[in-house]
């Protein structure tokens, strides 16, 4: 092998630069050759290719967002899409790629790699940890933080006025983000996609809960079969008329902001392993980091669920809360 690419595909997160970093310093050890795409699959389809050195990607293992750009590309589930895209691989030379992203992200170099003949070793780039085969996604430590961060300030004016606050956080299918976020700042409840019927067991709790709790915490996440914040507030409102209840959605600046140490460790890991493991001949994996170790899971595992919420940490969560 000779030449590889990689590119940063679907939601941006914390940590993709330095995994970019890694990939690229890692391939110069090597003596590859390594062309970056700009904007993921969009590039590989539009031949948005640029040659990357060592020098490309100094100074930036501490900058949030990915210098590569990103997109989420229709045209690349398409039959033309992937064979235009192809075409721009060959013609650069491209024998492997590195694709740094989520789900998305490797239901497409899947699916590309059983009809063309490029390896492809994914990283994953999520804030939303909904990936099996990693402990922790690209992105997601430092997400929580931002997370946690904005709540305790929250926490402070809900706490002046006695109000009751819903908080919103991303998290389109996994509720990994409010899970662990509202554990940290002592929500008084969680509210996540993977558990079913948990606004009635809220208002048991609520009703059953200390009385002289000043303020509350209600953390939802985007994806929650309730639909969101506000219709949270609106039935708290209904069945608990005395709250005074505050909605906040924050948005994207959970994708935003300089790596955790911890990211910009995990992230450099993954990367430098799968420039090897390309090397090695390995295609169709998600390089992750389980229990320390690196580990490899193949695509069609990672994307395929959810990984089991923690009972344990549910648990707990509703033990510490009211
Ligand atoms: O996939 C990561 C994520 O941040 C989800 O949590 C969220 O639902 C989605 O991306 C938002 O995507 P976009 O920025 O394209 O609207």
């Amino acid at each position: 092998m000779k030449k590889i690419a990689v590119f940063t595909s679907g939601g941006d997160s914390p940590g993709m630069n330095a995994c970019i970093r890694a990939v690229v310093r890692t391939a110069c050890h090597h003596n590859l050759e390594v062309m970056g795409i700009m904007h993921g699959y969009e590039g590989m389809i539009e031949d948005e290719f640029v040659p990357l050195n060592k020098k490309s990607v100094a100074n930036i293992i501490q900058r949030g967002g990915t210098i590569l750009k990103t997109a989420r590309s229709k045209r690349f589930m398409t039959k033309e899409g992937m064979e235009q895209a192809y075409k721009n691989l060959v013609k650069h030379g491209i024998e492997g790629a590195v694709c740094i992203g989520g789900n998305g992200t490797f239901t497409g170099a899947e699916e590309f790699s059983n009809l063309y003949p490029i390896n492809f070793i994914g990283c994953p780039g999520t804030i939303d940890n909904d990936l099996v085969g990693t402990d922790f996604t690209i992105g997601y430590d430092t997400a929580i933080n931002t997370v946690v961060e904005a709540v305790d300030k929250i926490r402070d004016t809900a706490e002046s006025h006695d109000r009751v606050f819903i908080v919103e956080v991303m998290g389109r299918d996994a509720g990994l983000i409010a899970l662990r976020s509202g554990i940290a700042v002592g929500a008084e409840g969680i509210l996540i996609p993977e558990t079913k019927n948990d606004i009635n067991k809220l208002f048991l709790r609520l009703e059953e809960g200390r009385k002289d709790k000043s303020s509350k915490i209600i953390m939802v996440a985007e994806g929650d079969e309730t639909g969101g914040a506000f219709n949270v507030a609106k039935q708290i409102s209904e069945r608990f008329p005395n709250y005074d209840v505050r909605v906040s959605i924050l948005g994207h600046v959970q994708r935003g902001g300089s790596p955790s140490c911890m990211e910009r460790v995990n992230a450099s890991r993954m990367g430098y392993a799968a420039v090897e493991a390309l090397i090695e001949g390995k295609k169709n994996i998600m390089i992750g980091i389980i229990n320390k170790e690196i580990a490899f899971t193949p695509f069609s595992h990672a994307i395929k669920h959810i990984e089991e919420l923690n009972p344990h940490l549910v648990k707990m969560m509703e033990v510490l809360a009211l």
